[in-house]
């Protein structure tokens, strides 16, 4: 189980998540952040700090967001950003990419 963020962080980007995780496994995209699924350790801290609520603990993510579980883990994969797991955010920085998913038009704020 890890944490996911949602379609509420798209063009948002708060980054208040960030600030907060005390495994900085928070990776920005261009439009939106993504957990890594696999370097989260489910502390939830990050939950009560995103002022828009796009974060959810992987097993309450709601029923019309629960693409974004796959979208989070795949934007790791090689075929979408190729980061891997890097073990830390800080090192890598924005990333000049998101995943497919994040379509133009997909923004809760459009
Ligand atoms: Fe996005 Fe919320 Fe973090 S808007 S950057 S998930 S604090």
């Amino acid at each position: 189980m890890a944490h996911v963020i949602t379609e509420a962080c798209i063009d948002i980007k708060d980054r208040a998540c960030v600030l907060c995780c005390p495994v900085d496994c928070i990776y920005e995209g261009e439009r939106t952040l993504y957990i890594h699924p696999d370097e989260c350790i489910d502390c939830a801290i990050c939950v009560s700090a995103c002022p828009t609520q796009a974060i959810y603990e992987e097993g309450r993510v709601p029923p019309e967001q629960r693409h974004f579980i796959a979208i989070n883990r795949e934007f790791f994969a090689p075929e979408v950003s190729g980061l891997g797991s890097p073990g830390g955010a800080a090192d890598v920085g924005r990333v000049a990419c998101d995943h497919p998913g994040i379509a133009p038009g997909t923004s809760a704020a459009a």
